[in-house]
């Protein structure tokens, strides 16, 4: 049985994905910060294993990669993420700066040296950071400091893990979900979670070995960093 690892999967594009892949058959280790309040995640249908996880605690990060040891993974996917305070130019709250970066930036990377090993003995081998295209120096924008700058350095988390794993054959790729209808997203983002699940389902199926390295939007098309 395909088995994928899931943080912040109690709400939002997690919980869908959860629901997506228990669908398909797969084994989902779905991770929240409480498990106890996850009714919609621990409703879900299939061979689905609720753990609870805050991405920022090390212990128990390191606790749980224990606790799978000898468990393959074929996917570990990084999508537990915050916004932060939504402000412009003058407003810039620095106290909560380092709040988002340990949720958005320090966790992933952590997450990924703690379940490589699983990652590497598994078949698909992939290891999925969601990203933004807020996080695209190339594309640009204004505003959000704190969210794009978090979103930045994660895709160069992405890129220099691709360098980093490729020798155990695993592939790291970075993903943008669309504008989605999200408690992130607001209800005036333009797609639907179904949606975004179901193009980034498409995409994941279709990776090959030649895609680590990649930044890809859910409708498959490649962005610049
Ligand atoms: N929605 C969009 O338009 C959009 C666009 C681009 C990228 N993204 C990215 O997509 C990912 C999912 O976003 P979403 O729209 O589904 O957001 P969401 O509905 O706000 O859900 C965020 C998830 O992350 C979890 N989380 C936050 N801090 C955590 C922590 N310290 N430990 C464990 N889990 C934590 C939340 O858990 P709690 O319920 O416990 O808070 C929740 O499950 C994020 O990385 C986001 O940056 C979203």
């Amino acid at each position: 049985m395909p088995t994928i690892l899931i943080t912040g999967a109690n709400r939002g594009i997690g919980l869908e994905l959860t629901r997506s892949f228990a669908k398909d058959g797969w084994r989902v280790h779905a991770c929240c910060r409480d498990p106890e309040r996850a009714k919609e995640l621990r409703a879900v249908d299939g061979t689905v294993v609720v753990h609870p996880l805050d991405v920022t605690d090390g212990a128990a990060v390191a606790g749980l990669a224990r606790d799978l040891k000898g468990e393959a993974l074929d996917i570990l996917f990084n999508n537990a993420g915050v916004y932060g305070p939504r402000t412009g130019f003058g407003k810039t709250d620095y106290d909560a700066w380092q709040p988002v970066f340990s949720i958005n930036v320090f966790a992933p990377l952590r997450m990924a040296e703690s379940f490589a090993a699983h990652v590497a003995r598994s078949d698909r081998k992939l290891i999925l950071n969601m990203s933004s295209v807020m996080g695209s120096i190339a594309e640009g924008g204004s505003g959000s400091y704190i969210y794009r700058s978090s979103k930045a350095a994660l895709n160069m988390i992405s890129k220099t893990l691709s360098v980093d794993l490729a020798g155990q054959g695993i592939a790291v790729v970075a993903f943008h979900p669309g504008w989605v209808q999200t408690d992130m997203g607001g209800e005036q983002a333009t797609v639907e979670v179904r949606d975004s699940v179901r193009g980034l389902r498409q995409v994941i199926d279709g990776l090959t070995a030649k895609d680590n390295g990649g930044f890809f939007a859910y409708d498959g098309h490649k962005l610049p960093w």
